[in-house]
This record gives structure tokens, sequence and C-alpha cells, in this order.
């Protein structure tokens, strides 16, 4: 299984494999590149919240610096209890990450081996990919329809060998959402031996009537585990706060492979004061519907074909020119997100930014658009 490198040591052939994860351009990098100022970029890339975060979050930020000397508590047990409070569940049914991407990660890790399948929708998250090529598992993409997550097709494609299948809700990179009674019938029909990962990073940004009430579905299903984030409605990407909720059975054996202190203590306290933070939420919530319906309007304006979004950014298909429209929009240093990696060469996807930035983009677009016709 493994192979010999030109360096001497030898790396697993389904690692050597891996094509690493492409993330959004950072702003520093785009400033030396195109020699421009780093307080004069925009970066609707990887949807962040325009807002930031919290102001409870910011003052237990400070508060927890002064104890950065010890470790953090590895069990993470405030926050642990935090979250579980909030959603009404024991506190042994709740796993800390270091961003919801650990919670995925160590999924994977705890059930895919070689021989065994995962399965997850065309256009999703590529993490997805990654964690099963990371265990040597067979990667089972399922076509999406409409550029929706077809969730018959993928209770097709779950065989005796899948053992993992994530479904994202609202989706990333597309927007879409799910309806609750598509995804409750889904869940009740996968079988037991497949764990459902329904990751929930955007559930903040979901029209209300689109909205689950997945913990519901997590009391009735052993084999799904709901994960959420912190990076995205509450502002805190840079700290990595993520979370993961099942039954206790599966928290306990991925708690035996989850790294010592994996949850750092800037994050468990920034979590903690932010999580009931509805106010806040909320506010997030309207200036994101707000943004949304700015990007349809300037879309249709320009007569460019886009994705109607329940998330926080859209899909708007350009063409084929879609790298150099990239180059002329960095240029006047505003940094968007090619989904080339997701199989989606034509289009770009935009984070929703605050109302200044998105007339940033919006300006930088439209002459951009006009440098390359
Ligand atoms: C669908 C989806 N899931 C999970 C994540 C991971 O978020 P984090 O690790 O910051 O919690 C992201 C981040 O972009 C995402 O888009």
């Amino acid at each position: 299984m493994t192979e010999v490198t030109q360096q001497g040591f030898e790396a697993k052939n389904y690692i050597r494999a891996i094509s690493p994860y492409v993330a959004g351009k950072p702003i520093e990098e785009t400033a030396r590149e195109y020699g421009l100022k780093v307080s004069d970029i925009v970066k609707l890339a990887s949807n962040e919240n325009p807002l930031g975060m919290p102001e409870s979050a910011k003052k237990a930020v400070a508060e927890a610096v002064t104890g950065l000397t010890r470790y953090p508590d590895g069990n993470a047990r405030d926050f642990r209890d935090a979250v579980a409070r909030y959603l009404n569940v024991p506190e042994s049914w709740v796993i800390a990450g270091n961003g919801s991407d650990e919670i995925l990660g160590l999924v994977a890790r705890l059930v895919l081996e070689p021989g065994t399948k995962c399965v997850y929708s065309q256009y999703s998250f590529s993490v997805y990919e990654l964690s099963a090529q990371e265990n040597g598992a067979e990667c089972v993409q399922v076509p999406a329809r409409d550029f929706a997550v077809d969730l018959e097709a993928m209770l097709e494609a779950i065989d005796e060998k899948t053992r993992l299948c994530f479904v994202t809700n609202p989706n990333n990179p597309t927007g879409l959402a799910l309806s609750p009674e598509a995804l409750e019938s889904f869940l009740e029909r996968v079988p037991a031996h497949c764990v459902v990962v329904l990751d929930e990073a955007y559930c903040h940004y979901l029209p209300e009537n689109l909205r689950a009430d997945s913990v519901a579905w997590v009391r009735r299903f052993p084999n799904l585990m709901v994960t959420r984030t912190f990076s995205k409605a509450y502002g805190l990407a840079g700290l990595r706060a993520g979370f993961g909720v099942a039954q206790a059975p599966l928290i306990e054996m991925m708690n035996r492979i989850r790294p010592p202190f994996n949850m750092n203590s800037l994050a468990q306290a920034a979590a903690c004061a932010a999580i009931d933070d509805e106010a806040f939420l909320k506010t997030v919530y309207e200036a994101n519907r707000a943004g949304l319906a700015t990007f349809e309007a300037l879309f249709t304006r320009l007569g460019l074909t886009f994705i109607p979004s329940t998330a926080n950014f859209m899909l708007v298909r350009v063409g084929d020119k879609a790298a150099r429209i990239n180059t002329e929009l960095l240029k006047r240093g505003v940094i968007v997100r090619p989904v080339t990696s997701y199989g989606l060469p034509e289009w770009l996807r935009i984070s929703v930014g605050s109302s200044a930035e998105n007339a940033r983009f919006a300006e930088a677009f439209e002459e951009a658009l006009k440098a390359v016709a």
C-alpha cells in the first residue's frame, strides 16, 4: 500500500493521491501579488461574517487571554455544557471540534478504511472527499439534479459497504437547501450500518420555513451526527470552534480518537459566550438576506445566471472566462472564490459581505466583465 518517495519516506498511496484542499485566497497574499494595501482588499471568498463577532465573544476572549499559559480544558466541559443546554441534549451527546472540519475528519477516521465506501453529492464541500481519501475509502460522488442534492439517488448509492454519507444543509457551494420533509424521509431509510453526517455549517442563514429540528432526528437515529460551526454566523472563523451532536455511543467512540486539547481556550470561551446570542444571530440573518437580494438584483441586471441561495454566499455563472474575470477582480482588490475544483469552472462563488463590500464587489465585477469582453 506504500510507495517510496524521492525523499526516502513511505507515504500511503491513497494519501499520495490526494489533491490538497483549496482555500479562499488570503488577503495578505493578494496584497503582495497585486501590489495593493491590505486595508483596500475585500475578501468575499470564505463565507466569513462581515459583521464580525458578537461583543459577548470579544469580551470572553479578552478575559481568557490571561489563562493561555495553561492547557485548555481537554474535555471542553463548559463548552459542551453550553451546547447541551442550548440544544437540550445530554452533555455526553456533544463533541467539541477545532472547527467543524475536525469533526468531519474524526467521523471519517472512525468508520472508514480501505474496502469501505463514502457517499456524498456532486457539488458538495471538498473536505468530504478528502476525509474519505485519507482513510483509503472509495469515494462515491452522487450526481446532483439541477445542482441540488439528489437524496433519492444517494439512498440508491448506499450499499452494504457504505459506512459514511455526508449531507449538507444548506449546501456549499450551491447555497441550496433541502426540505425538512425530504431529509427526514431520507434519514428514515438510510441503513443503520451507514453513519450520516448532516453538516449544518450554514443553518443559521436558512429562512424560517426551511429550518429543520435536526436535534429531534439525532434523538431518533443512532447513526446520525449533526455538525455545526462558529465560523460562519457567529463570526469566529479564526478561532476554530465547532461541534458534533449524536447519541452517546457514537460520541464515545469518537472521543477515543479526538486529539487531546483539540479545542483551544479562546475558542471555548468565545463560543460559550456567543452561542445563545439570538439578537446577534437575527441581525446577521437579516443583513445576509439584504446582501443576497443585492447580489440577485445585480446578476439579474447583468443578465447572468445565478443560483438563489439560502446561505451566506451565491454562485454566479460567468462562462468560460471565469478565470480571467477572477484575475481582473483580484487586480481590483476583490477576492472571490473560483469553484473549478468543485467541478464548476464557469462559475464564481461570492460570499455576502457588508453593504460597502458588496458595493465594491459590484463595481469591480462590472469592470472585470468589461475588461474580458
Ligand atoms: C459545508 C461546510 N462544512 C463545514 C465547514 C467547516 O467549517 P469550520 O471548520 O470552520 O467549522 C465549512 C467551511 O467552509 C463548510 O463550508
